[in-house]
């Protein structure tokens, strides 16, 4: 029989030790006993070994810069930035907790639609590499605060591509976007930054969508991202030093989904390199990738308590003390067209043989608030435990936690059994 995608994940990443999924070689039982519930426990080595993976495909190509919106937590900035990693922030709340994680202004790139004047003072003073300007006020603004501080502020120019993504779920280019400038406008948005002393113009930026699975799908936007870097360089009349590539690959969330083909990446870059080489006003710029996700998702495993165990005209309701106010996504509320279920297991009771359909839902008063729908799960009773895997991105600070007023989650951050409390529950 062909295994479950859960089957699948738990595989790859975990392990199973007699009737317990292990994360970072730690029983998720003790884990939860130690720790409490509801809690995102992420699994260092398995972000790392993502990394590294990507690291080695792009060998020769290009940079990576962890996409910080993923997921937050200085501890996770931190494991990233160890490997290696420069980052990408969209706020000075990201920017600070960058810092804090350790990582130097020059390692670090501000892209956003509405950054606001105080955010973009503070780090241009603090020596940010590049702020990556997405409207004109936006040029008007930092050419005037490089004036003001006496410097030419390093800038890319975020540009809306004309070809959508057709393999994101949730697109961001070839439609009207708020985000960066049509590339329709190129040539006026060009001159407008080379009319500005007081702006560095180093490069490019695309990002056409997120969750990309199909390899041929990202290496096209990435050509594309070439070809528009090619004509920016042209349009300035200088050599380009960044090309950033954006984020977006995907991560299997869903039966049927694969993994995205690194190895189809790594063939592909003599070809890239070629495109790059054959302008000489490419010929030493940097490409830099910035991955959330792929980076961060498949480490992360988010575990709940069952409160109640009850049958409503033949459906078994899980009532659990996480939801869609710590896991947003996985509820199906951030974005998704189609409600589907995460890849969902019941830790302690790995080696249960007979399931049937449950519904797991949290404890808000919302029909919102469920993590699967008639998924297949053990037995369980109050105090037992359920997980869901792939949650290591888009958790926790992409969620209302707000809402109805319940405890926030804690965060662990385990690797070859040591164990960091990030924040507890
Ligand atoms: C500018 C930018 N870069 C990177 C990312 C990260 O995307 P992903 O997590 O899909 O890699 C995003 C996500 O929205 C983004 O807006």
């Amino acid at each position: 029989m062909t295994p479950t995608l859960t089957e699948t994940l738990v595989q790859r990443h975990f392990s199973v030790s007699g009737a317990d999924l292990c994360v970072g070689g730690l029983p998720v039982r003790e884990l939860a006993a130690h720790h409490g519930t509801p809690l995102f426990i992420y699994d260092g080595g398995v972000m790392r070994a993502n990394y590294r993976a990507l690291k080695q495909a792009l060998q020769g190509f290009a940079h990576i810069h962890y996409s910080v919106k993923a997921n937050p937590a200085p501890a996770i900035i931190r494991l990233f930035a160890s490997e290696g990693a420069g980052v990408e922030i969209a706020s000075i709340g990201e920017y600070r907790a960058a810092r804090a994680a350790g990582v130097a202004p020059d390692r670090i790139l501000f892209a956003g639609p509405g950054k606001r004047v105080a955010e973009l003072e503070a780090v241009i003073a603090d020596g940010i590499d590049e702020v990556h300007v997405e409207s004109y006020e936006e040029i008007a603004r930092v050419a005037a605060i490089g004036a003001r501080v006496g410097l030419r502020v390093r800038m890319s120019i975020r540009v809306n591509p004309v070809a959508a993504a057709q393999g994101g779920a949730m697109r961001m280019g070839g439609k009207p976007a708020p985000f960066g400038f049509d590339e329709e406008d190129l040539s006026n948005v060009v001159a407008a930054v080379m009319a500005q002393d007081a702006l560095d113009l180093r490069g490019v930026h695309l990002f056409a969508g997120t969750q990309i699975l199909d390899v041929d799908v990202l290496l096209s936007q990435w050509r594309h991202a070439i070809d528009v870097a090619s004509r920016v360089a042209a349009l300035a009349g200088k050599p380009l030093h960044t090309i950033d590539l954006g984020g977006g690959l995907g991560i299997p969330y869903f039966q049927g989904e694969g993994t995205l083909d690194l190895a189809g990446i790594t063939k592909a870059v003599p070809d890239l390199q070629r495109l790059l080489r054959a302008d000489p006003l490419l010929a030493d710029a940097r490409p830099i990738v910035e991955p959330g996700r792929f980076l961060a998702g498949p480490g992360g495993v988010y575990v709940m308590a069952v409160n109640a165990s009850k049958l409503s005209r033949g459906t078994r309701f899980l009532v659990t003390d996480g939801g869609m106010h710590h896991h947003l996504a996985a509820s199906g509320n951030l974005g998704q067209i189609i409600k589907r279920d995460y890849p969902i297991v019941a830790p302690a009771r790995m080696d249960a043989r007979d399931t049937s359909p449950a519904t797991v839902v949290g404890p808000l008063c919302t029909p919102l608030d469920t993590l699967a729908r008639k998924t297949d799960l053990p037995d369980l009773a109050a105090d037992d435990l359920i997980a869901v895997l792939q949650s290591g991105a888009y958790g926790r600070t992409a969620s209302p936690s707000g809402f109805l007023s319940q405890p926030e989650a804690g965060e662990i951050l385990v690797e070859s059994g040591v164990v960091e409390v990030m924040s507890a529950a």
